[in-house]
C-alpha cells in the first residue's frame, strides 16, 4: 500500500489566521459575506457527501454518468502518468478515471488535494487499498494558492471535478485558471467539470432540497465560525436560502437572518448588527455554457480540445492543453 506522507501547505495555524482575516473582511462588507472553504470541517465534508446523493441534486451523477462514458478516452489521448485531483474530497467519481489510467498501464501517481485533511486521509487510504500499484501522495493545500506548489510528475493529468470551478467568482477564475496554466508543461492536461445553466426550478431545487441536507451544510458553517473564533451564531437564528441570480448565470446561497440580533465574534472582537431578513452570502455556484467556458480557458493560455456532456446537456466535462 504505497502511500507517501502527506504534503502540508496549509498548517492548522496558517488556517485560523486566515479564517479570522475573511471573516472579519466579508462580514464588514456589503453585502455581507462568510467565504466557502470554511465549510468543509469534518461534519461539512460528510454534509456534503450526503448532499451528492440527494435526488435534486444532478451534477455528481451526471459527471458520474459522462465519466462511465468517456473515461477510456481521456485516458487513451492523455495518456496520463499521474492524476493530480484539485479538491478531491472523497475522490469517488475518480475511481472512474484511476480504473481507466490503470487499464490503459499508464498510471504511477495519484495526488490528491483538499483544505480538509480529514476527508483527504480517508480517501487516500481507500485509493491506496484499491490501486495496489499506485503511489498515493496526498497533499493539503488551497488551491486558490498553492498550485505552484504542486509535484512536478512527468505527464500529469489535473482533474478539477465536481463544478467546484463555479465557486469561484470571475476574478478568482481568472487567477485560478492562470495558476492551472501556469503549473502545466508540454504533455500536461487539465480536465474541468462544469455545471450548464438550465431551468431555474431545477437549479434552485439543487441547492435547496426537500430533505433539508443542503439547508444543514450551509448553517454549518456558522458552527465552524463559533468554534474557530469564540463566536456566538446560533444556527436557529438563520434560514437558508438558495436564489437563481441570472445576471451572473449564479445561484446564491444566503443565510437570513430571522429576528434583529447583534452576533458577536470574540476573537476579531467585533460584533455585527444584523436586521431581520438580512442576508448574508455564503457560497456561489456559477452555471456555465460551452462559449464561456472555453473563452475563460483561451484566456488563461489553455487550448480547449474535448467537450463531453450527458444526453440532456446538464453537465460538462472538458479536456485542455497548454495553448
Ligand atoms: N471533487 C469532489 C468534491 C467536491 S466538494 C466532487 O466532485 O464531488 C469541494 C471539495 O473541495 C471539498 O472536498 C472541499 O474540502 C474542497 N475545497 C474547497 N475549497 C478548497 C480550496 N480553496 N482548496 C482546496 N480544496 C478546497
Ligand atoms: N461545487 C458544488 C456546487 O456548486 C458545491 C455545492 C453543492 C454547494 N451544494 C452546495 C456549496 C450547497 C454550498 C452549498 O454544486
Amino acid at each position: 500500500m504505497p502511500i507517501s506522507e502527506t504534503e502540508v501547505h496549509l498548517d492548522p495555524d496558517a488556517l485560523a489566521a486566515q479564517l479570522a482575516d475573511d471573516v472579519r473582511a466579508g462580514l464588514t462588507a456589503t453585502p455581507r459575506t462568510i467565504p466557502p472553504k470554511y465549510f468543509y470541517d469534518a461534519r461539512g465534508s460528510r454534509l456534503f457527501d450526503e448532499i451528492t446523493r440527494l435526488p435534486e441534486y444532478y451534477p455528481t451523477r451526471t459527471e458520474r454518468a459522462i465519466l462511465v462514458d468517456h473515461a477510456k478516452e481521456i485516458a487513451l489521448v492523455t495518456g496520463a502518468r499521474s492524476l493530480v485531483e484539485l479538491g478531491s474530497g472523497t475522490s469517488e467519481k475518480t475511481r472512474l478515471l484511476l480504473d481507466a489510467l490503470r487499464d490503459a498501464g499508464s498510471l504511477e501517481t495519484f495526488v490528491p488535494l483538499d483544505v480538509d485533511p480529514a476527508i483527504l486521509a480517508e480517501a487516500a487510504e481507500a485509493v491506496a487499498a484499491e490501486y495496489p500499484g499506485v503511489t498515493v501522495a496526498p497533499v493539503v493545500a488551497d488551491f486558490e494558492r498553492h498550485l505552484t506548489l504542486l509535484p512536478r510528475h512527468p505527464r500529469r493529468l489535473l482533474a478539477f471535478l465536481g463544478s467546484t470551478i463555479g465557486n469561484l467568482d470571475p476574478g478568482q477564475r481568472a487567477h485560478f485558471l492562470g495558476e492551472v496554466r501556469a503549473t502545466l508543461v508540454e504533455g500536461d492536461a487539465f480536465l474541468l467539470g462544469t455545471d450548464l445553466v438550465k431551468a431555474e426550478e431545477r437549479l434552485v431545487a439543487a441547492y435547496d432540497d426537500s430533505a433539508g441536507v443542503t439547508a444543514q451544510f450551509d448553517l454549518n458553517v456558522l458552527r465552524v465560525l463559533s468554534r474557530e473564533l469564540g463566536a456566538d451564531l446560533d444556527p436557529d437564528a438563520f434560514v437558508h436560502r438558495a436564489v437563481w441570480v441570472a445576471e451572473h448565470d449564479r445561484v446564491e446561497m444566503r443565510l437570513e437572518s430571522v429576528r434583529d440580533q447583534r452576533v458577536r465574534i470574540e476573537a476579531l472582537d467585533l460584533d455585527v448588527d444584523l436586521a431581520a431578513g438580512e442576508q448574508v452570502r455564503t457560497e456561489i455556484s456559477t452555471k456555465f455554457r460551452r462559449a464561456g467556458v472555453e473563452r475563460e480557458l483561451a484566456t488563461a493560455g489553455l487550448r480547449m480540445t474535448h467537450w463531453w456532456t450527458d444526453v440532456d446537456g446538464d453537465f460538462a466535462l472538458s479536456l485542455s492543453v497548454p495553448a
